[in-house]
């Protein structure tokens, strides 16, 4: 299977009350191992890519090339997402260009009315090509790539406003932040997320900042409505500490230890390890 838009697969979770894992991806080593994870694990999932990593893998067209051809070479069959992550309206249009399936435009730095303005445009953009779309409201916290969010809880009003644009599925901020939480962090608003479902009916709501959210805040964010969640940090704290304990270990001293395909093995293992984690958590385990 080539890859598809996300809303087939998100409009089943919120029905199936689990979630779809967005997993982000940096380079070869990642796509590859959350890929291979869910393929084992019969899971649908949606690879994540923000415009910073997109620049470091040389461009939308690279990226998008590389993610379809892996998908043949090892013979996926899953179904599988190319979602830009916190898109700006130019970087939408680019990632649009270049055969991305799913984009995200995150508008919710722009007062509302402008936030509509150009969600509006781009739904009906990404829809002409049977792309799904995700729009933001109530920015989330945290910094990443250079984007950074106060962390607002999002207004179900405006929440509303923005899906009857005819978004498929909607960030709200709800008290999440991108990367580790602090150790005072407050915990996820389920009150907004609870009010924000209401005014938003059955459209899959997605969660970003899935990095170490507890078990049973996951969960419960789920039966409110959460459709898709996003890991990010998480993959790469993996990444880290497996690369770390290769080279303590003096294991790229040993031998042909050296080897890029050997040193960077620990570290997509453990990738692995991760989404496998992740995706136990969500539930979308053999939902493929
Ligand atoms: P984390 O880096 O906190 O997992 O957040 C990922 C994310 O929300 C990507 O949009």
């Amino acid at each position: 299977m080539g890859l598809v838009s996300a809303t087939d697969m998100l409009v089943k979770a919120k029905a199936g009350k689990y979630a779809v894992g967005q997993f982000n991806i940096n380079n070869l080593e990642w796509t590859k191992s959350i890929l291979l994870t869910a393929e084992e694990l019969k899971s649908p999932v949606i690879l994540g890519v923000s415009e910073g990593a997109a620049k470091y893998m040389t461009g939308y067209k690279t990226v998008t090339a590389m993610v379809k051809a892996m998908i043949e070479e090892l013979n996926i069959t899953v179904p599988v997402a190319l979602h830009l992550d916190h898109g700006s309206y130019e970087g939408a249009k680019k990632a649009l260009d270049a055969g991305f399936s799913s984009i995200m435009f995150d508008g919710s730095h722009y007062p509302i009315e402008e936030n509509i303005e150009k969600t509006k445009e781009l739904v009906e953009l990404c829809h002409s090509k049977g792309v799904s779309i995700e729009a933001e409201v109530g920015s989330i916290g945290g910094e990443e790539d250079g984007v950074v969010g106060k962390g607002e809880v999002a207004d179900p009003k405006e929440c509303k406003m923005i899906a009857d644009l005819g978004v498929d599925f909607l960030a709200a901020g709800i008290g999440n932040i991108h990367g580790k939480y602090p150790a005072n962090w407050e915990g996820l608003d389920f009150e907004a997320l609870d009010a924000i479902q209401k005014e938003t009916g059955v459209l899959p709501l997605v969660l970003h900042g899935g990095t170490g959210i507890p078990a049973d805040m996951i969960a419960k964010a789920i039966t409110l409505g959460v459709s898709k969640i996003n890991v990010n940090t998480e993959c790469q704290l993996y990444f880290q500490e497996a690369t770390r304990k290769y080279i303590e270990a003096g294991k790229d001293l040993e031998g042909k230890g050296f080897d890029p395909r050997k040193l960077l093995a620990p570290g997509a293992a453990a990738i692995q390890t991760c989404v496998k984690e992740k995706m136990e958590l969500f539930g979308s385990i053999g939902k493929a």
